[in-house]
């Protein structure tokens, strides 16, 4: 099926704007539009995500904790996605538990990235390594070559469920140079993960008189020192609050 044509610009893409006297041709609005729409389409958000965004995420009224210290981090996120790329650091990293939402929150930054033209892929950690590797077992196999380049290359990645399973001195040198490659050469990268760190304010290590330590997994346990120091040094660093699973609460109501 074919779009109908702009009304605005009869599809040619330009408009024709009388000011005293004198008239010109200037880009239409349907250009943009467009343009976003046809960069979604190529982005490869998975169906389960196609419709999150920041309009559709809900802050948990029932629980003034969790309200307030979910607010605070949708009020980050969508900060982040609002002044890029004029962003402190281009990329965002969300951590936390499952079901908190990061890859909701992560989906809806994305898709407003893709709404301001930039070109971006989706692609789920353990999915990518497992294409890149089929590619370099196989040297015929062009079409998991090309996954490893556009992971490299594309503006806008976004790495769900980053340091997920199992871990090799491959998968460490892979998503080691990912992240090296993109961060040389400032290309965002968006990245939701379970895993933990000190830095982003887990309790990893016996803080004195807490007697509280997080032994769930840390993030260079699983990716390696190099790869997450520059992650830090990439990315808006957001740490998820401790919060219901909302698969699990959903289910409930
Ligand atoms: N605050 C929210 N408002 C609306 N929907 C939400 C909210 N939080 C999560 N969801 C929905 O719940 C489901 C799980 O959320 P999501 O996938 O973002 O969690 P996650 O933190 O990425 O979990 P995991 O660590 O397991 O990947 C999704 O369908 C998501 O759209
Ligand atoms: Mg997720
Ligand atoms: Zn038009």
């Amino acid at each position: 099926m074919t779009p109908p044509l702009c009304p605005d610009c009869g599809g040619t893409g330009w408009k024709i704007v009388e000011r005293e006297e004198l008239s010109g041709a200037v880009r239409c609005h349907c250009v943009s539009t467009e343009r976003a729409t046809r960069l979604v389409g190529e982005s490869a958000i998975p169906p389960l995500y196609a419709n999150a965004s920041f309009e559709n995420f809900l802050l948990p009224r029932d629980n003034p904790i969790a309200y307030r210290e979910l607010t605070e981090v949708f009020l980050q996120v969508r900060g982040y996605a609002r002044e890029f790329p004029n962003t402190k650091r281009p990329g965002l990293l969300l951590m936390g538990s499952p079901g908190t939402g990061k890859t909701h929150l992560a989906v809806a930054a994305f898709r407003a990235l893709l709404g301001k033209g930039f070109e971006g892929l989706f692609f789920d950690y353990q999915n990518l390594l497992d294409r890149i590797r089929s590619g370099y077992d196989k040297e015929s196999n062009l079409g998991d070559k090309e996954a490893y380049r556009v992971a490299l290359e594309r503006e806008v990645l976004l790495l769900d469920d980053l340091g997920a399973h199992r871990v090799t001195d491959w998968v460490e040198d892979t998503v080691t140079s990912i992240i090296t490659h993109r961060c040389n050469n400032s290309k965002p990268l968006i990245a939701t993960t379970n895993l933990i760190d000190a830095d982003a304010g887990f309790a990893t290590y016996e803080k004195s008189g807490t007697g509280l330590v997080d032994h769930r997994t840390t993030l260079t346990e699983r990716i390696g020192a190099r790869a997450r120091s520059r992650l830090f040094e990439m990315c808006l660093v957001i740490k998820m609050p401790l919060i219901e699973d909302y698969r699990i609460r959903k289910q409930r109501s």
